[in-house]
């Protein structure tokens, strides 16, 4: 049974408070779009797709909040909205994807609109649609994925990707889950992540939910256990991959693909195409998210540095695509040359989408 970090039940958008895990899993109401912005800004629900899964519902919360009085004024209020929501985190680009979508649906239904009922019924479908499908995706990616992890394996992982981050199975995690469901003895090895240890307190909380051996490791534990060769694979998420391959992701992927790479060890990347922006050529391009020092400083209660410390706080940082053995997509595992895989894995998805595709970028 997997937990559920998103909810859309009677027009109401409900999320668990990431942040209180793995002490109190507690659900909260979002009620105005400022609740959703401010959840998804303080980290009360993240993981790329979770925040675009979100962000499409916090769309229809901001539309009921303004209570526009006709189908022009609801239309000018969705733009509105949309930039705001789209400000929150500028890393993930499935937070961007999901608001494209969501103002592309409600175009493409302006024609047949008649009230303020019929778009918000046009909206309410396409995020159930974002969300539904953002399930399928997962559960593809992980069976695609699991076929990298070798029975016995010890598996690396960096910040939190299972259902928490996507409200399907995950995506780094849902290679694991796939793999120890189909039987595979497995150990995952869980970066604790800091500076807001979505490692320890979320993958590892997941882990043992799900009932897989889990081992946690400080970040600077992770050369250890790969010169102990106690890893075979490791398999993380990403929050933008660019289209020559270079991917973003939590602060400290990068850290540990140079590790991987210096120990021979395979470095897989799993995420579905609404992590793909083809408008990036590469890493340098993406914009990388800068958090409040506090959160090193003393994120979780004491003070552990000096007051008035200078403190360099980027989110995330860029594995380049040549430390990167494969990116495990809902399609199959693309390999190297990522250009011209990346780019053939989104003309099919244009292809089978009938040239309808959001692809991002
Ligand atoms: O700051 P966070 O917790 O939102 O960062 C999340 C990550 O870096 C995940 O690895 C990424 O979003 C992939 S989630 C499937």
């Amino acid at each position: 049974m997997i937990v559920e970090p998103i909810r859309w039940q009677e027009g109401r958008l409900t999320i668990i408070d990431q942040t209180l895990l793995p002490g109190e899993l507690r659900y909260i109401k979002l009620d105005t779009v400022a609740d959703v912005w401010h959840a998804i800004k303080r980290l009360s629900v993240r993981g790329a797709p979770a925040i675009g899964c979100t962000a499409a519902y916090g769309v229809l919360v901001g539309l009921r909040e303004r209570a526009p009085e006709s189908v022009d004024e609801a239309y000018a209020a969705l733009a509105e909205i949309c930039d705001y929501l789209d400000a929150s985190r500028p890393t993930a680009v499935n937070l961007g994807w999901a608001l494209r979508s969501m103002r592309a649906a409600a175009d493409a239904s302006r024609g047949g609109v008649d009230s303020i009922a019929d778009l918000e019924q046009a909206l309410e479908s396409e995020a159930d649609r974002i969300f539904e499908e953002n399930f399928e995706l997962c559960r593809a990616i992980g069976d695609h994925g699991a076929d990298v992890i070798p029975d016995g394996a010890g598996v690396l992982t960096h910040c939190n990707t299972g259902p928490l981050a996507t409200g399907g199975e995950g995506t780094a995690l849902s290679c694991v889950i796939r793999a120890h469901a189909a039987g595979k003895q497995l150990r995952v090895y869980a970066d604790e992540t800091r500076p807001l240890l979505q490692g320890a307190r979320l993958t590892a909380w997941e882990m043992q939910q799900a009932g897989i051996p889990v081992t946690l490791i400080c970040d600077n534990t992770a050369a250890v256990v790969l010169r102990e060769g106690k890893i075979n694979v490791a398999i993380v998420g990403a929050d933008r991959i660019a289209a020559n391959g270079d991917a973003a992701n939590k602060i400290g992927t990068y850290g540990a693909a140079v590790l991987c790479h210096h120990h021979g060890v395979p470095f897989y990347v799993a995420a579905p195409y609404t992590t793909f922006d083809l408008s990036i050529a590469s890493g340098a391009d993406i914009p990388i998210e800068y958090r409040d020092p506090d959160e090193v400083t003393c994120g979780f209660g004491p003070r552990t540095a000096p007051a008035d410390i200078d403190v360099y706080t980027p989110a995330f940082d860029v594995t380049p695509a040549e430390l990167i053995t494969g990116i495990i997509t809902e399609y199959g595992i693309l390999y190297p040359p990522f250009t011209e895989s990346i780019r053939e894995a989104a003309e099919r998805r244009e292809r089978e989408a009938g040239g309808t595709a959001a692809v991002p970028g």
